[in-house]
């Protein structure tokens, strides 16, 4: 706890020298009661404004990139990529974070340092960085994985796993950090609130959700 305490500190120190100081002058523009959805369908809609924004992303990215990789492709498994997210769930996932709604000590106190326009160029930026794919080291669990998803997840996730504006890319998704999501959702605990997908993981046991996992893991 205290080494991950320490780093929070070191980071979000960091993240004020490196990255809201000298952006000052582009996100003078952001306040405390912006509208990050509004803002992101503004800058989408302004071809000038999106370059300057993914520029300040990238930026946001070398701080976030220490735990989520370079460009956003994790080198760990318990730690989500958030290479090719969507960008109109991503910034929902930073609200909820920062409103309590989702919890995880570290992200919360990250997000706070941040300020409007830094999510949103991050979200872009992140939108344009393709996940590198993970070889398959288990057919026959992902193959009943596969079984599962088209039961009961499909509906909602479709076939690729890709999502779309509101719904999270889980293709290709790093597998202890996809475990626990499922696992939090089925709990009901408070760290991770969602009816639809309380719903859909509440028939599933342990096993199945490790054959799920290695399935969404498996999908490009
Ligand atoms: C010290 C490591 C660390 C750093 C640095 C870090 N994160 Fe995270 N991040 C995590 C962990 C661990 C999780 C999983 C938490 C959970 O399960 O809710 C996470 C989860 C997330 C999620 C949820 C992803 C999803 O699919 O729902 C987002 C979004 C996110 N981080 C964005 C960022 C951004 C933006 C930055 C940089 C400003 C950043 N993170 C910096 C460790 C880190
Ligand atoms: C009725 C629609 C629906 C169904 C069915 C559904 N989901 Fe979801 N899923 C969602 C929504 C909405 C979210 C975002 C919830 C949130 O904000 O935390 C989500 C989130 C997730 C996440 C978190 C993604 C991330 O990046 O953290 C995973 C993993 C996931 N679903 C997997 C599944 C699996 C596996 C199944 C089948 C067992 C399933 N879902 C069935 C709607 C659905």
């Amino acid at each position: 706890m205290f080494s991950n305490r320490l780093l929070a500190s070191l980071l979000t120190g960091i993240f004020w020298v490196f990255v809201t100081a000298p952006a000052g002058a582009l996100s003078a523009r952001a306040t405390a009661g912006v509208d990050l959805q509004a803002r992101l369908k503004e800058v989408e809609r302004e071809p000038k404004l999106h370059d300057a924004m993914l520029k300040l992303g990238g930026k946001v990215a070398s701080i976030c990139d220490h735990c989520h990789g370079v460009g956003g492709n994790s080198p760990q498994p318990n730690i989500p990529n958030l290479a090719s997210q969507n960008p109109v769930y991503h910034l929902d996932q930073l609200r909820k974070y920062a409103n309590g709604q989702r919890r995880d000590e570290f992200m919360e106190r990250m997000i706070k340092v941040m300020n409007a326009d830094e999510k949103v160029g991050m979200v872009l930026f992140y939108a344009h960085q393709a996940v590198s794919r993970k070889p398959v080291s288990n057919a026959a669990l992902v193959a009943r994985g596969k079984t599962l998803y088209t039961k009961a997840c499909i509906g909602c996730h479709d076939a690729t796993g890709h999502g779309d504006e509101t719904l999270a890319r889980i293709a290709g998704q790093q597998p202890v950090y996809l475990s626990a999501s499922l696992k939090r959702y089925r709990a009901e605990s408070g760290e991770r609130l969602d009816r639809d997908m309380a719903k859909s993981t509440k028939p599933m046991t342990d096993a199945d959700i490790d054959a799920l996992v290695a399935f969404m893991m498996a999908m490009e």
